[in-house]
């Protein structure tokens, strides 16, 4: 059953998170995947790879099912050493036309439902005494991007638990770290994109490397943090994965002429 290395993947059926969950099972664990439809892909690719996964179907959002969840993952793989919090949404608003209620449910899923499956597998590492939560924040967890309240305000939060798991948890073994990606070409970009707010030329002209995150930077990012080898000091920290964009003041001719 164990080899001890079980990585728990939210939202894996795709994007970040399926790439994500195929760098961790190349990397020697096994793999668990939660999101709101059946992940065949990620699953077909990770077996013929010669991996393990599972995945199960539910809305993070619902605690009953992440306690079931759980209890899946511990009776199938064994306990989790790892968690990643990847399942997010989007909501691009003006900030005075932003309903409340989408406004809560941006809450719900970014940073409510990371906390209960923090709750639900970090238990599994406290009494392990070792594990990795690594949550998937953003840029916009760290600036404010215009016409995104909602989607900001949960990044931010995000990181700001992240902060207070690693502080309670440090000194039992459970590091808990951020990793703050710039813009990514994911399915969550192009319906983005598809509204009509921004498109590719903005996004690379606004990035000192030039060019959007891959799934793979950010995947490779989230597997060097869930390794107790390679990150084994690394606590609490908000890992921007951006190409300098969180760095760079400079106007864009500026940026443009330096290339
Ligand atoms: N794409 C970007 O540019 C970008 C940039 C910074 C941060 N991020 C963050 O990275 C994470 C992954 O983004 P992505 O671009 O791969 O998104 P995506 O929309 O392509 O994939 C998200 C996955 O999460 C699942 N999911 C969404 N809500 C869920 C719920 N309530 N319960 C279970 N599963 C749910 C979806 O079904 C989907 O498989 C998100 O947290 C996002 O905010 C993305």
């Amino acid at each position: 059953m164990s080899s001890g290395k079980i990585a728990v993947v939210t939202g894996g059926r795709q994007g970040i998170g399926r790439r994500t969950a195929e760098v961790l099972a190349e990397r020697g664990f096994s793999i668990a995947i939660i999101d709101l439809a059946m992940p065949d892909e990620a699953l077909a690719a990770i077996k013929a790879a010669g991996g393990t996964a599972m995945a199960h179907v539910a809305d993070i959002t619902d605690e009953a099912a992440i306690d079931q969840f759980a209890e899946l993952v511990r009776a199938e793989l064994g306990p989790a050493s790892v968690l990643v919090n990847n399942a997010g949404i989007s909501h691009i608003a003006a900030a005075e036309s932003t309903a409340s209620a989408d406004y809560r449910r941006v809450l719900e899923v970014n940073l409510v439902a990371p906390f209960l499956l923090a709750k639900a597998f970090g238990q599994q590492m406290l009494d392990a005494g070792r594990g990795s939560i690594i949550n998937v924040a953003s840029v916009a967890g760290l600036l404010g991007v215009s016409d995104r309240a909602a989607y900001n305000a949960s990044k931010h939060g995000l990181i700001g638990l992240t902060r207070t798991l690693a502080a309670e948890w440090g000194g039992r073994g459970v590091r808990v770290n951020a990793v703050c990606p710039g813009w990514v070409k994911t399915e969550m970009d192009v319906a983005d994109q598809a509204g009509g707010s921004y498109n590719d030329a903005d996004i690379i002209n606004r990035v000192p490397m030039g060019r959007f995150a891959s799934p793979e930077d950010i995947a490779n990012t989230i597997a060097f943090l869930a390794d107790d080898a390679q990150s084994p000091f690394i606590n609490g920290q908000a890992i921007a994965v951006d190409g300098g964009w969180t760095a760079d003041a400079s106007w864009e001719s500026l940026r443009l002429r330096k290339r």
